[in-house]
């Protein structure tokens, strides 16, 4: 790719937008781009960590291994959005895993280069701590949640709906779940009966018709 055509990609990520142009050229100089299938392990936990990961196309999951072995959803990320960051700032090995859920390209920096655009750019650092934080609430939240499960079921109905149709709920709206029950309770943090329950009670009560891993909506006012 010509530096030119990097300069004008990294721009276009919120992360990097308000670097100056000779930051944004040595960091396409150093920067690597890698595209991974979906369905990979990009990070292992436990590995140690020498690079942070944007995600330019595609979206990823992230897990942690718990001491039983067993596979607990923590978040999933998609384009413009960083990962792989904390092994860097604190040198621990890495923290969970990262798998692709679709097919993927990565801008891939190392640490070398982290600290160095870290340092020389206060907006960047700040850009770094929120996104720290905003993870830290999100954690909170999730370990305080007093939510029932149909609250926590509607709530992710209208994520993907608003992700994929790029809008709130409406008539007829459709869309892919692309998940399984089971991976579905991974995510609200429940089982896959309760999940199963709960869509049921919402297709009984004419909200959405449930077809397969898809779901169409047929009262949005029920999904509020
Ligand atoms: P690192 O520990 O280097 O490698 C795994 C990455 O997953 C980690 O950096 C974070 O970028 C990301 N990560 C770890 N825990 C969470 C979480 N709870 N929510 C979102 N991302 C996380």
């Amino acid at each position: 790719m010509q530096d030119a055509t990097i300069v004008a990609e990294l721009k276009r990520i919120p992360l990097f937008a308000k670097l100056d142009e000779h930051t944004l050229a040595s960091l396409s100089d150093a920067c690597q781009w890698r595209r991974v299938p979906a369905r990979r392990p990009v990070i292992l936990q436990g590995d140690v960590g020498n690079s942070v990961f944007v995600i330019i196309e595609g979206r990823v999951e992230i897990s942690r291994l718990t001491p039983e072995g067993e596979d607990v959803f923590l978040a999933e990320r998609g384009p413009e959005q960083h990962f792989g960051e904390m092994s860097l700032l604190d040198g621990a090995p890495r923290s969970a895993n990262v798998t692709t859920l679709t097919d993927c390209r990565f801008l891939v920096l190392d640490r070398g280069m982290f600290f160095h655009v870290l340092r020389s750019n206060s907006e960047l650092a700040v850009a770094v701590i929120m996104a720290l934080a905003e993870r830290l609430r999100e954690a909170d939240s999730q370990r305080g949640s007093r939510d029932s499960v149909r609250d926590k079921l509607v709530a992710y109905l209208r994520r993907e709906i608003e992700r994929q149709t790029g809008g709130t709920p409406y008539k007829g709206a459709e869309v892919k779940l692309g998940l399984s029950r089971v991976e579905i309770a991974e995510r609200l943090a429940t089982s896959r009966e309760s999940v199963s329950r709960e869509l049921s009670a919402l297709a009984a009560q004419g909200a959405i018709v449930v077809n397969g891993r898809g779901v169409k909506v047929l009262r949005p006012e029920k999904l509020q």
